[in-house]
């Protein structure tokens, strides 16, 4: 019998997230797309070899650079979010001053074309120079050779510079017609190097050498798959100074994931410190890596479907995602959910059903209900997730029927029976709600004098 011809973007997918690290999702399709055809160009195999192709390269050779300029976003600029860079630096600060240390060892590890490097060498001389002078060594890795080609260069627009302070322009930057070179004393203090935080153990790429009294790792570990997620954390954190801070983005923070660092929760950051005496588990040595090309065995490429696959990541700590919500960063809480409700968790999808419909994002609030529904069919916090999404859409006959079904499934349940822990639903809170809600309903079509949707 003739095997099913293979789908080559579904080994590209697999071999992706095997490589790389980088989840890419089904509605990311076109950037897979993309990649394929770059990578079709630049190996010259036909696009059902271009994977199997890849899976035997090492990430920096042309093919998977090619690649990699599709499917990774190098959006950042200089002093990306000025209030969070600044809390850090006070926090650095403050911890670096008692020690009368003489360099602050810094790593920005996705630093994209170099905008965070060269803001974190600014940001340290200012803090050393705060606590009684001394040097600022900031080492900054990413994934694409093309990105770090163009952060060495070091040559900026206006735009990638609009949050920079004039003084601060004038301080590190030579013009260069209409834009800015780095100047000699900021380039003194960054050194570019390729990493791949997927695979950390690679003697072409090596881990960077710590330990670092603060590592910035910004918007980059919500694109890794949880396996690649845990392995570059296990990494980062050893390569944490004692006493040294880690930054991540909001919608990184999930304390979870960085234990047993401890969250310091500031309304600008919620940054993560390793304490001065607890132990970090070791990740391997430096020298201790494997063979140049990581020995990948030549298999099919096997692509399961997204919402299968069984999640590899620690615990999610939903609560600190909750509460990402609850403090408004809606947006943040939503991109931190996405990876754990495509792995089938019933109350992140239940949280990002909430969410989305406080966000307006009711599509996306839609298919985590539906989800929810679907992992959990007697779930009444699941049903209630539905018939809300249905309303805010308009959908009112649909909304009604699920409405109906929560109420039947709480027929009998004593009000304090806790359904959703995440949420604070029991199931009093529940039944109201559906009440309340179905009676707003009934409102809308005595005003409109019909229902909405024909079901
Ligand atoms: C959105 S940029 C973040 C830039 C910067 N940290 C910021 O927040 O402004 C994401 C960067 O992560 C890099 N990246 C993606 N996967 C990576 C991996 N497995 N290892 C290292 N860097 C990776 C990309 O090349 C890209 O430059």
């Amino acid at each position: 019998m003739t095997p099913p011809a293979a789908d080559p973007l579904a080994e590209l997918r697999a071999v992706v997230a095997r490589r790389l690290g980088l989840e890419v999702t089904e509605a990311q399709g076109d950037r897979l797309r993309l990649a394929l055809a770059a990578a079709e160009a630049a190996t010259g195999l036909p696009p059902g070899q271009v994977a199997a192709g890849l899976l035997h390269r090492h990430w920096g050779e042309p093919a998977w650079q090619a690649a990699i300029s599709e499917l990774t976003v190098q959006e950042t600029c200089f002093m990306r979010h000025r209030p969070w860079l600044d809390r850090i630096a006070q926090v650095v600060r403050a911890q670096i001053a008692p020690r009368g240390e003489r360099t602050l060892r810094v790593w920005s590890a996705a630093c994209a074309t170099g905008e965070e490097a060269w803001s974190l060498a600014m940001l340290g001389r200012q803090v050393v120079d705060d606590t009684g002078g001394g040097t600022v060594d900031v080492t900054a890795t990413d994934l694409s050779t093309r990105a770090l080609a163009a952060a060495r260069k070091g040559c900026y627009g206006a735009w990638t510079m609009r949050d920079l302070l004039p003084v601060e322009r004038a301080r590190w930057f030579r013009p260069d017609g209409r834009r800015w070179q780095v100047g000699p004393d900021l380039r003194a203090m960054v050194r570019f190097a390729p990493f791949n935080l997927a695979q950390p153990e690679d003697p072409h790429a090596p881990f960077p050498r710590g330990p670092f009294d603060l590592i910035v790792c910004r918007n980059v570990l919500m694109y890794l798959t949880p396996a690649a997620r845990t392995l570059a954390i296990r990494h980062l954190l050893a390569a944490l100074a004692p006493g040294g801070i880690l930054a991540v983005s909001p919608a990184e923070a999930v304390a979870a994931w960085y234990r047993p660092l401890t969250p310091l929760s500031f309304p600008e950051a919620i940054l993560f410190q390793r304490d001065v005496a607890a132990p970090i588990p070791a990740a391997p040595p430096a020298a201790a890596v494997q063979p140049p090309v990581a020995p990948v065995a030549p298999g099919p490429v096997v692509s399961r479907p997204i919402a299968a696959r069984p999640s590899a990541s620690p615990p999610p700590d939903l609560q600190a995602i909750r509460a990402l919500g609850d403090q408004g960063m809606l947006d943040a809480a939503r991109l931190a959910l996405a990876p754990l409700a495509a792995g089938d968790n019933l109350d992140a999808n239940l949280l990002l059903a909430m969410i989305c419909s406080e966000a307006g994002a009711l599509d996306e609030g839609m298919a985590a209900a539906r989800r929810a529904v679907y992992l959990a069919p007697g779930s009444a916090a699941a049903q209630f997730a539905q018939g809300l999404l249905q309303a805010r859409r308009g959908a009112t006959t649909r909304a009604r029927r699920n409405l109906d079904g929560v109420l039947a499934l709480l027929e009998g349940e004593a009000d304090e029976t806790m359904l959703c822990a995440v949420l604070d639903l029991d199931a009093g809170t529940i039944r109201q709600a559906a009440r309340r809600l179905l009676n707003e309903l009934a409102g809308d079509d005595r005003g409109a004098g019909m229902a909405t949707d024909a079901a």
